[in-house]
C-alpha cells in the first residue's frame, strides 16, 4: 500500500481537494478546507476488509407494512412538526442557533415521556450532568426519570443505549461535539460529525429507539457542519427566534414521515418553554389591529411561510419633492407599485410624502409584498383599515394586472394557522386557494384592491 496520504476537507460542504486552498470551489466559503487523513473517511474502515459480499433478500414495493407507529412526547406543538409524534427508528436533527432553546426543548420532551414511563437517555457532549441538572431543578422537571450522561464517545454511547432495555428516545446534545475512533479524523470535523452521526443512525434503524441529535447553526442559517449530515437523517427541524422577541418556531425543513410545512410555536418564560396554542395573539400583540395604514403580509421566507405586518404612512408634503422612505423593503419596488396606483388605479400620491416599513426589523425581498404594500398605502391614504383578519400576497405588474406568485397554498396554510381568516391574492393558478379556515379573495386587477379599500372608508364615513 502507498504511504498514508492526507486530503483536504471543506468543513461546510464536505467537498474533497487534493490541495489546500483558501476558498473551496464547491460551497465558495472562506477559509473552510482542513487536512484530513486520507481512508479515514465514511465506509473506509469496510474499504480495507476485503470480505465477500453476502446476498442481500430483495424485496416488493407491494409487501405488507405496518404505518409507522408514532411516539408522542406530550409537546403537542413539537409532534405536530414531527408529522403527529416521533416515528421509532427515525433520527431527527433539531438545529438552532446557540441559546435559542434546543436543550431546554428536549430536556422538556424527555421528562414528559420519561413521566409517561418510557426509558429516556439524554446525553450531553457540551454541558455537565450538574448544568442539566440545574436546567431541569430550574424547570421543576427532577422528578422524571431521565437517564442522564455527559459523554462524547460515541462507541461508548451506543455502547450504553445498547445495555438494558431499548430507549424510547435518546437525545445527542450536540452533534458537533461527538467522536467516533472509527475515523482517524479530529473531533469537530466535517468526517468525525458525520461517522458519529452514521453510528447513531446505525443504532437507530437497527433498534427501533428515536434519536434525536443536536446541531449548531451559524449566523446564516446553516447547520454548521451537520449539514453534510442532514441527508442522512430522517427530518431536519430548525428552532428560531423571530426578531429577537421571546416566541420561538420550530419548523421541519425536511420530514420523511410527514409534512414540513407545519409550525411549532412556543413562548420562553422563566419556567422553559411554554406551548403557544393561539400563535396569532403572539404574533398580533404588538399590532395595533383595525389601525389604518397597515396590511398583513403572508410571504415566503426561501421555503418557509412567514407573516410580516407591513405599514405606510401617506402625510401630506411641503416638499416641493416629496419623500419616499424605506425599511426593510425594496425602494424602486415602492416606486413601482406608487406608479401603477397612479396610473391604473387614481390614487394620488405625488403631494405625500410616503413612508413604508417592514415591522420586527424583518427585510422583504419578493415580489409578492406588492399586494400588501399597495394595500396598506392606500390604506393609510383613506384613512379605512384593511380587515384585522386578512393577509395580502400577490406581485403587481406595471400593467396594474396582480400577478401569481409561488406557494400560494403554504402562505394561506400559514395564515389559517396563525388565526387568519380571509386572503386577497392572486387569481389561483397551479395551486389552488381552497386552505380550510380561509376565505381566500382573487383580484386581477390592482384597482380591485383600492376599490375594495375605498369602499371601506365610504362605510366609516357613512357611520
Ligand atoms: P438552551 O436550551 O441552553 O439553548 P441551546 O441549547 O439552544 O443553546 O437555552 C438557553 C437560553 O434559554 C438561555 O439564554 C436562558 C433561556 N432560558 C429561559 O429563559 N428560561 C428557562 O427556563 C430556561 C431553562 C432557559
Ligand atoms: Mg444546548
Amino acid at each position: 500500500m502507498s504511504r498514508a496520504r492526507s486530503s483536504f476537507v471543506c468543513q461546510n460542504c464536505g467537498a474533497v481537494t487534493q490541495r489546500w486552498q483558501g476558498k473551496c470551489d464547491s460551497c465558495g466559503e472562506w477559509n473552510t478546507i482542513v487536512e484530513e487523513a486520507t481512508a479515514s473517511g465514511v465506509g473506509a474502515a469496510a474499504a480495507r476488509s476485503a470480505r465477500k459480499g453476502r446476498l442481500i433478500a430483495l424485496e416488493r414495493l407491494s409487501g405488507a407494512s405496518a404505518p409507522a407507529p408514532r411516539l408522542t412526547t406530550g409537546l403537542a406543538e413539537l409532534d405536530r412538526v414531527a408529522g403527529g409524534g416521533l416515528v421509532p427508528g427515525s433520527v431527527v436533527l433539531l438545529g438552532g442557533e446557540p441559546g435559542i432553546g434546543k436543550s431546554t426543548l428536549l430536556i422538556q420532551a424527555c421528562a414528559a415521556l420519561a413521566q409517561r414511563g418510557e426509558r429516556v437517555v439524554y446525553v450531553s457532549g457540551e454541558e455537565a450532568v450538574d448544568q442539566v441538572r440545574l436546567r431541569a431543578a430550574r424547570l421543576g422537571l427532577t422528578a422524571a426519570p431521565v437517564e442522564l450522561a455527559a459523554e462524547t464517545s460515541v462507541s461508548d454511547i451506543v455502547a450504553t443505549l445498547q445495555a438494558g432495555r431499548r430507549p424510547a428516545l435518546a437525545v445527542i446534545d450536540s452533534i458537533q461535539t461527538m467522536w467516533t475512533d472509527a475515523v482517524e479524523s479530529t473531533p469537530g470535523t466535517v468526517t468525525q460529525v458525520r461517522a458519529s452521526a452514521q453510528a447513531l443512525i446505525r443504532y437507530a434503524k437497527t433498534t427501533g429507539a428515536c434519536v434525536i441529535l443536536v446541531g449548531h447553526v451559524t449566523k446564516d442559517g446553516q447547520i454548521a457542519g451537520p449539514r453534510v449530515v442532514e441527508h442522512m437523517v430522517d427530518a431536519v427541524v430548525n428552532f428560531e427566534a423571530d426578531g429577537g422577541h421571546h416566541f420561538r418556531i420550530l419548523r421541519a425543513s425536511k420530514n420523511r414521515f410527514g409534512p414540513t410545512d407545519e409550525i411549532g410555536v412556543f413562548e420562553m418564560t422563566g419556567a422553559g418553554l411554554a406551548e403557544v396554542t393561539n400563535p396569532s395573539a403572539l404574533f398580533l400583540s404588538g399590532r395595533e389591529a383595525g389601525a389604518p395604514g397597515a396590511a398583513v403580509l403572508a410571504s415566503m421566507e426561501g421555503t418557509r411561510p412567514l407573516l410580516v405586518e407591513v405599514q405606510a404612512l401617506c402625510a401630506p408634503s411641503a416638499l416641493g419633492m416629496p419623500r419616499r422612505s424605506v425599511v426593510g423593503w425594496d425602494a424602486n419596488r415602492l416606486a413601482m407599485v406608487i406608479a401603477v396606483l397612479e396610473t391604473h388605479a387614481g390614487v394620488r400620491l405625488g403631494q405625500h410624502d410616503v413612508y413604508l416599513s417592514v415591522a420586527g426589523g424583518m427585510r422583504i425581498v419578493e415580489p409578492a409584498a406588492d399586494l400588501a404594500a399597495a394595500a396598506a398605502l392606500v390604506s393609510s391614504l383613506t384613512g379605512a383599515a384593511p380587515p384585522a383578519d386578512c393577509v395580502y400576497f400577490g406581485e403587481i405588474g406595471l400593467s396594474g394586472a396582480v400577478r401569481q406568485v409561488p406557494h400560494a397554498g403554504l402562505r394561506l396554510k400559514e395564515a389559517a394557522k396563525l388565526g387568519f381568516s380571509a386572503a386577497v391574492c392572486p387569481p389561483a393558478g397551479r395551486e389552488p386557494l381552497d386552505v380550510a379556515g380561509v376565505a381566500a379573495r382573487s383580484i386581477a386587477q390592482i384597482a380591485e384592491l383600492v376599490a375594495d379599500i375605498a369602499a371601506r372608508a365610504q362605510a366609516r364615513r357613512g357611520r
